[in-house]
């Protein structure tokens, strides 16, 4: 048994490892800097000057906002990348998806607007996504499901449409998710409840409607924040527009909790 254990970890630690290898083979410090280069290029105003030393002439890695972290091999890399409250006006262009190696990443409180592209996908070690604040539109992107290590999720107070991707119940490092303030539709995803880590959702001011499917017994609802002390069945069907807040504690310890409210019309 402990062999067997000691076998699967180190093949989850080769397999691991490989993962991030040709990650990091197929890209490099060089790559990082032309992908923020060209984020600073679909970048239309700049109104604090906060982008002035993005420039060839400076080590990428002393760039503001820009943190790097030493890598296998030592290999310097950019971990994070923090453009927080700058006002900058802008899209997020697809060579972003370039930093490969990137964990945080942080743009909350600009005029971020278009979509999250595709290729973000390949950011497979993130595990921080924060663009909180911005005019971001289109789907929530159903990539996100494919980020393994994706603990942290704050994409509220944007102009995102369409449903919540069913696919977001594969992304199980899930902690916090936050998509208030949008103008997101349809369901909750019937398998939200496969995230065993989820702590919070908040999916308050959108137009979400339909049947929260709960795998954890012993949930507590509230409306208005006054419990109804009811243990909430498998699938609870709410009635909308009520404001609702739900209450979850998956095991002894843990604190969750689920709320939204409808702003739209029932249908
Ligand atoms: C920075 O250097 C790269 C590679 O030498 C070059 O392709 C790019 O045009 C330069 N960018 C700027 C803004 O000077
Ligand atoms: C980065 O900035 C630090 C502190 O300002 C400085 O010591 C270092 O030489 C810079 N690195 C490069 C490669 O310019
Ligand atoms: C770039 O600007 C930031 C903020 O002004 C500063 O902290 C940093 O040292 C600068 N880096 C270089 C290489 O000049
Ligand atoms: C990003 O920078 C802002 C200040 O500009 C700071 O308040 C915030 O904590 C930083 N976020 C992260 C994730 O480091
Ligand atoms: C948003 O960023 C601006 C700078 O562009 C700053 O003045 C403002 O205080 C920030 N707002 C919040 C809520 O952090
Ligand atoms: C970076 O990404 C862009 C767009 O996804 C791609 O066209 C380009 O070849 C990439 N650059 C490098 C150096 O990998
Ligand atoms: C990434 O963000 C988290 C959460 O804000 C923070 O605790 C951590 O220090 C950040 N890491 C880096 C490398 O910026
Ligand atoms: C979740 O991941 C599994 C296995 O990788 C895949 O077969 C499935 O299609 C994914 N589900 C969604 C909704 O993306
Ligand atoms: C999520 O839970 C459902 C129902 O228990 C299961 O069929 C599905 O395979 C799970 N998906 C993942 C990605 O774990
Ligand atoms: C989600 O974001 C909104 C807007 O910033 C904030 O008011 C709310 O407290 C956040 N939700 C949670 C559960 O932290």
């Amino acid at each position: 048994m402990a062999r067997t254990r000691f076998l699967l970890s180190l093949i989850n630690f080769l397999v691991a490892g490989q993962c991030y290898c040709m990650a990091a083979a197929e890209t490099n410090i060089l790559t990082d800097q032309s992908s923020l280069l060209s984020l600073k290029s679909s970048i239309t105003h700049d109104p604090e000057n906060s982008l002035a030393n993005w420039s060839n002439s400076t080590f990428v890695c002393n760039w503001t906002g820009v943190t790097c972290a030493h890598v296998h091999q030592n290999h310097l890399r950019v971990e994070s990348l923090n453009l927080s409250h700058k006002g900058l006006v802008g899209t997020i262009p697809p060579h972003l998806g370039n930093l490969s190696l990137l964990v945080n990443l942080s743009a909350r409180n600009n005029s971020f607007h278009g979509i999250l592209p595709n290729e973000l996908s390949r950011l497979s070690q993130l595990i921080y996504i924060n663009f909180e604040s911005n005019d971001l539109t289109g789907k929530i992107p159903s990539w996100l499901g494919s980020l393994s290590k994706l603990a942290k999720l704050f994409l509220q107070d944007n102009r995102f449409s369409g449903s919540i991707p069913a696919s977001i119940c594969n992304s199980t490092s899930l902690e916090k998710i936050n998509l208030s303030e949008n103008q997101i539709s349809g369901s909750i995803p019937k398998n939200i409840g496969n995230l065993t880590l989820l702590k919070e959702l908040d999916l308050y001011s959108n137009k979400i409607e339909g049947v929260l499917c709960l795998k954890t017994p012993g949930s507590i609802l509230t409306t208005n924040k006054k419990p109804l002390g009811v243990a909430a069945p498998k699938c609870k069907v709410f009635d909308f527009p009520l404001q609702i807040l739900v209450k979850i504690h998956p095991r002894v310890g843990d604190f969750a909790l689920i709320s939204f409210a409808n702003t739209g019309k029932t249908s």
